[in-house]
């Protein structure tokens, strides 16, 4: 049975393996993945869990070395490897056009070309493989740095143009951030066939945890509510981050 903190977390990524796993059970088995930018594989494994081939690529020795446990602790060590390098340098690593489905998951914002990282993404997959991309989103970062009593970090994202709208803003973090427009912008001017856009995180950062812990079944109907809104294009602004499925 899950504890709670592991259930809570559930909040945070469910639309998106919902998504990826849907693909996968679609696609076959022994499906050949490439986690870009997989980190300590908390996607990567679980992937592995469902008999796929995972491989991942970072830059961080100390993510691939917690990979490399977690591998282990649940029995797919055989089944992921772990890379060092980056998205830039990618296909330098991996064979060109074999992967059936390509992870990239919180790495888009951190590169300094995101178009030509998805033309690189989209050489790494075969014919009608597909890219999972998650991106942070603009909007709800306005909203976030408000909530946060960070005002005029607030004012100097909203009045960012729509052009503008993904650079980092001085003072906040440096991730940068997109629209669900420019999204599908960027995935079309690579070759993309936008196939599913999903809001994330459209409650759930939103919510105090104190809420969480005090309310029975809190977690569980938060979840829900993701759920529920996630394929609803009007709360694509509203959400944390933005999931998109495309083909190539
Ligand atoms: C926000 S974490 C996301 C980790 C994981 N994908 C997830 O969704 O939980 C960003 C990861 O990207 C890696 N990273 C940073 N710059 C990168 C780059 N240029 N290419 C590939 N990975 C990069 C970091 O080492 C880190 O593991």
């Amino acid at each position: 049975m899950e504890r709670p903190l592991e259930r809570r977390a559930a909040t945070r990524t469910a639309v998106v393996w919902e998504a990826c796993r849907r693909r996968l059970e679609q696609a076959g088995p022994d499906q050949t993945v490439l986690d870009i930018g997989g980190g300590t594989g908390g996607f990567a494994v679980r992937v592995a869990e469902l008999g796929h081939r995972v491989t991942v690529v970072d830059p961080s020795p100390d993510a691939l070395a917690a990979l490399d446990r977690r591998a282990r602790e649940h029995d797919v060590a055989g089944r992921v490897t772990g890379l060092q390098g980056d998205l830039a340098g990618v296909s330098e690593l991996v064979p060109a056009r074999a992967a059936d489905l390509v992870l990239c998951h919180g790495v888009l914002g951190l590169v300094d070309d995101p178009g030509g990282a998805l033309d690189v993404l989209g050489g790494l997959l075969r014919p009608g493989g597909a890219l999972s991309l998650l991106v942070g989103q603009h909007h709800a970062a306005v909203l976030g740095r408000a909530m946060a009593g960070h005002f005029s970090q607030a004012r100097d994202l909203l009045s960012a143009t729509e052009a503008t709208a993904s650079e980092t803003v001085a003072g906040a973090d440096h991730e940068r951030r997109f629209t669900a427009d420019e999204v599908r912008g960027l995935l079309a001017a690579s070759g993309f066939s936008l196939a599913e856009i999903h809001a994330v995180r459209v409650f759930t950062d939103l919510v105090p945890s104190a809420l969480l812990d005090l309310e029975p079944g809190a977690v569980d109907g938060l979840l829900e509510l993701e759920r529920a809104v996630a394929d609803r294009p009007e709360y694509l602004t509203l959400a944390a981050q933005v999931h998109a499925l495309a083909t190539r």
